[in-house]
């Protein structure tokens, strides 16, 4: 049984095999509609969601499956102290397949450790986000036609974002990859994602804390929100969460075909009046969730 905890656990040609599903998935939706016909997926969501939680529940209703599951621990018995090894054992007894989003990084392996069914990891505190990834590349894929040879660009916060930290370990495996990595000296991205993603594979990077002097260069720029719920202090969420507004004037200096991605959702970071720009493919990579995620999800059931 292959559970999906970290974008590692796949390899390159699996994840394009899944991409290839997805847009097979896109050209054919038909093809799929009664895939999943009996199986059920539970949606064990601990932390807030809006896209992870609801494109897991569409692709599973997609595929003709169905769903259950909570949006909150406090409506499941972890709000009566119930462990996340407990209720993995539990439910593993009521589902095919669980996604699973929690506030402890590293939940998401205990889960695996106990459950009978595929476990994914819908986001673990502020280490990986793995299904996020998927999303990305599969945006990545169709808007530029590649997933090698271009410069990323990663902006904002760098240290408690988990689908920066997920996306640099996949791109990683790519060729002709640079990264340029945007953020504030506190927000800067955790050392032991640049030793093991980016140092030790030669991988060419560079770090700045100006946008605008880094923007002429992107192929891809990937805007993150400053999170709230991952500071410690109030003050010095106040003080950074501003840290870059990406604006049309700043977007002057841009490439014609940058792509501009976000995980959402964006507080300030992203003017509004982008949203028009034809590089902006953020609510087309939101769009993505869902059919990379009904790819997986075939793919862990073992579905043909
Ligand atoms: N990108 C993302 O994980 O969004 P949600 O928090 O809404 O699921």
């Amino acid at each position: 049984m292959k559970n999906l905890i970290d974008i590692l656990d796949l390899s390159v040609d699996e994840i394009n095999e899944l991409i290839d599903t997805a847009n097979d998935i896109i050209a054919n939706p038909e093809k799929y509609r009664e895939k999943c016909r009996y199986k059920k997926l539970a949606t064990l969501f601990f932390e807030p969601s809006t896209r992870t939680r609801l494109s897991f529940e569409a692709a599973m209703m997609e595929l003709g499956g169905n769903v259950l599951g909570f949006s909150e621990a406090a409506s499941s018995s972890a709000a009566k102290g119930e462990s996340v090894a407990d209720t993995i054992t539990v439910v593993s007894g009521y589902a095919d397949i669980i996604a699973m989003r929690h506030p402890k990084e590293g939940a998401p392996v205990i889960a695996a450790s106990k459950s009978l069914v595929p476990i994914i990891n819908a986001g673990d505190g502020g280490h990986h986000h793995p299904t996020q990834t998927l999303t990305d590349l599969l945006t990545i894929s169709r808007e530029k036609g590649r997933l090698d040879n271009m410069t990323v660009g990663l902006c904002g916060d760098l240290k408690f974002g988990r689908t920066v930290h997920s996306l640099i370990a996949a791109m990683s495996r790519y060729k002709g990859i640079k990264f340029v990595l945007i953020s504030p000296e506190e927000l800067k991205v955790p050392r032991y994602v640049k030793e093991t993603y980016i140092k030790s594979k030669d991988i060419s990077y560079e770090q700045t804390e100006s946008l605008d002097e880094a923007i002429d260069k992107l192929d891809i720029l990937y805007m993150t929100r400053v999170q709230r719920e991952r500071f410690f202090n109030e003050e010095d969420y106040i003080r950074l969460k501003d840290s870059y507004i990406l604006t049309p004037e700043k977007l002057k200096s841009a490439k014609e075909d940058l792509c501009i991605l976000h995980p959402l959702p964006r507080v300030n970071e992203i003017s509004t009046a982008v949203d028009s720009d034809s590089r902006a493919c953020y609510f087309e990579q939101a769009r993505c969730g869902k059919f990379i995620r009904m790819a997986l999800i075939l793919k862990l059931l073992e579905v043909k």
